[in-house]
């Protein structure tokens, strides 16, 4: 299935400008704050000098805390200008590598890394299947737990004015651009995790995001 590696429009989006100023978008910003201390949380359950997989890396939000927490990194993105700004945060003489691939081809071996985070990545995946065939790749190279964070669809009559307003900015974006994030059904996500051999063990709500973002421990 991963080598059927069919475009999406996610991956040409973090080139150029966009990935320069991508920093900058996310300073002081609520949801990524909150999105940060999950990840700490997460790396700090693990044993330390454990092999962390970022998938996608981008920019390099979570090297400092990967390195911090006494952790090996290895970053992925399809990216070069992503992984351009990444490299910077890189210091110098850490165990850390940073290599340009797709998610549904990983450089790695089977079982190569310990561990795996994966935030703000699986929402831009247009089809369930391409959700379940990232999924089953970062099970291929992980042999242990990975963070990964997702935007959830709750199936509810009631929604709150942060709800309206991401559904709202997913038409307009779809409108503009021909694509936008996806919401999964927690069922739904649940289904391609346990296909991908994936046991979802927490599940904690964001909640600066109001109950859209989720960050998911799978083991
Ligand atoms: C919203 S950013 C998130 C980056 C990082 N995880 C973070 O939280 O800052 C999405 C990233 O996905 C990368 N990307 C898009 N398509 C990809 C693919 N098929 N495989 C790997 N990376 C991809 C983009 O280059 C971009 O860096």
């Amino acid at each position: 299935m991963a080598n059927t590696l069919k475009p999406m429009p996610v991956n040409t989006k973090y080139f150029g400008a966009r990935a320069s100023e991508y920093d900058d978008t996310r300073k002081h910003n609520s949801v990524a704050i909150e999105d940060d201390l999950a990840i700490a949380a997460f790396l700090a359950l693990l044993p330390p000098s454990s092999i962390i997989a970022d998938v996608p890396c981008g920019t390099g939000r979570a090297v400092a805390a990967v390195l911090a927490a006494g952790h090996r990194y290895r970053g992925a993105d399809i990216s070069e200008d992503m992984l351009a700004e990444c490299r910077q945060k890189l210091p110098y003489g850490a165990d850390a590598t940073l290599t340009q691939a797709d998610a549904r081809k990983l450089p790695w071996a089977d079982g190569e890394c310990d561990h795996l985070l994966s935030i703000k990545f699986l929402k831009w995946l247009p089809t369930d299947e391409i959700v379940l065939e990232v999924l089953m790749e970062y099970r291929r190279v992980c042999q242990g737990k990975a963070l990964v964070n997702v935007k959830l669809a709750r199936e509810r009559a009631d929604y709150s004015l942060r709800e309206l307003k991401d559904r709202c900015s997913k038409i307009i974006d779809r409108l503009k651009f021909g694509f936008s994030v996806r919401s999964m059904p927690f069922k739904t996500f649940e289904t391609q995790c346990k296909r991908a051999g994936w046991t979802i063990v927490s599940a904690t709500e964001n909640t600066a995001s109001h109950g859209i973002v989720h960050n998911l421990i799978l083991d």
